[in-house]
């Protein structure tokens, strides 16, 4: 039953966002939006009372947009007094019981229509998550490099490297300089991610190592770094300041791809890595600067339980740990069920392990790559030095809040098409 209905005069318009011909407002606390190429919208009362984009339910400033309508204040079970769409269909003017006055535009429902499965897929694209996962094949195709020295001077192309991360987990780039290259990139991302190995570390064989990366020339084992922090840092990247003379290439695998493959072809032992933990332990030392630039001796006893995949609310896997720390006890479960954990971690490594999985390439100087911690595993194989010159990477990490807000706020300031209005 309807309380209102406004048909409105079809006229032509030039207008970006089709027209909008008919609103409703049902008992179900909904409004019903027509719009004259056929689409329908249905949009909660309550919702565009509390998004309506004007300036006294928001601060609209160059520093900030940010909300005045506080949930306190808020009447959750909003009426409509007046209802009236413009008449060149373009928008839709609302006065709450009450006296607010709300205005949506025809583009603005479009952007958020809860019907529309493109507006759904549009939104997805703000969050920046992977659409897909890769095997040696599709990822040897799609790896996107960029060169240095434009990433640095061309925000597109500083941005066109993040999405690529966000999107495939790993890109690279060239003609890079060598060391205090890591630190260039940081500035250019703008927060590098600092941990108890400081904010930018460097690999290379070290006495007193206090990791097995710096420990010898050997290959290491596939894994993501730090399962022993209880947030282990989401992105990590590498950059070469001098090769080996021989070996040390570096290798990618998707974790997405091989619980993808497991969840398929063994969703036993898929279930497994994600419903049982495991423990990580690490414990040293390590020297970097200080608060103050000075260095400093950075004692250390980390410990976290972390499942090998983790799954959303909506069963997506949405990270993958794994490691070789020490893995001193189960917590939370019997002892009987140990063996099948091990089982279903020995498969799952095996897979990490196949040819057809994984992303082969040798780092040269002056080259960068950055990845998905928390979804690519990596390793390196071992490698020769030659006389007087060892294999010496820089390195840092950071969170994917600051790269995708990096890739947003690009997109903004630059006009992109695949920028989107927050209100
Ligand atoms: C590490 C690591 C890779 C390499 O330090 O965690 O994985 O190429 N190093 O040395
Ligand atoms: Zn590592």
């Amino acid at each position: 039953m309807l309380q209102r209905l406004w048909p409105l005069a079809a006229r032509a318009y030039a207008t970006k966002a089709p027209r909008i011909v008919a609103v409703e407002e049902g008992l179900d606390r909904l409004l019903k939006v027509q719009w004259d190429d056929g689409q329908e919208g249905r949009f909660p009362l309550v919702w565009l009372r509390d998004c309506s984009p004007d300036p006294i339910t928001y601060t609209f400033s160059p520093a900030m947009t940010a909300r005045n309508f506080w949930m306190r204040d808020f009447d959750v079970r909003p009426s409509i007094k007046e209802l009236q769409p413009t008449e060149d269909g373009t928008s839709i003017l609302i006065e709450w019981d009450g006296g607010h006055m709300s205005r949506f535009t025809s583009d603005w429902l479009r952007l958020r229509n809860p019907l529309d499965e493109q507006a759904k897929q549009h939104r997805r694209k703000f969050y920046l998550f992977p659409e897909d996962t890769w095997d040696r094949g599709t990822i040897e195709k799609r790896l996107k490099t960029f060169d240095f020295g434009e990433m640095l001077k061309d925000d597109n192309v500083l941005h066109d490297f993040l999405e690529a991360v966000c999107l495939d987990g790993i890109a690279k780039l060239t003609n890079g300089p060598g060391r205090g290259a890591v630190e260039q990139i940081g500035q250019r991302i703008l927060l590098i991610h600092r941990t108890h190995f400081g904010k930018v570390f460097e690999v290379s064989t070290k006495a007193d190592a206090s990791n097995m990366a710096y420990a010898s020339n050997g290959e290491l084992p596939f894994h993501t770094d730090f399962p022993s922090l209880a947030d282990p840092p989401q992105l990590q990247m590498l950059h070469m300041v001098t090769r080996a003379a021989e070996g040390g290439n570096s290798l990618f695998c998707d974790g997405f791809h091989i619980a993808k493959l497991l969840r398929e072809r063994h969703p036993d032992v898929f279930e497994t890595l994600c419903n049982y933990t495991t423990e990580y332990i690490e414990e040293g030392f390590d020297v970097h600067a200080g608060d103050d630039g000075q260095p400093k001796n950075f004692p250390f006893k980390m410990a976290a339980r972390h499942s090998v995949f983790k799954r959303n609310a909506a069963g997506e896997v949405v990270q993958v740990q794994f490691g070789n720390a020490m893995r001193s006890w189960f917590y939370d479960c019997p002892p009987e069920d140990v063996q099948k954990i091990y089982d279903a971690m020995k498969l799952f490594t095996k897979y990490c392990y196949e040819p057809e999985n994984i992303l082969k390439f040798q780092l040269q100087d002056g080259e960068t790559v950055l990845w998905a911690n928390k979804r690519l595993l990596h390793t390196r194989d071992n490698f020769r030095n030659s006389e007087g010159s060892a294999r010496t990477l820089e390195g840092c990490y950071f969170s994917w809040d600051i790269i995708k807000s990096r890739v947003r706020q690009i997109r903004a300031q630059l006009r992109r098409p695949e920028d989107q209005p927050s209100a």
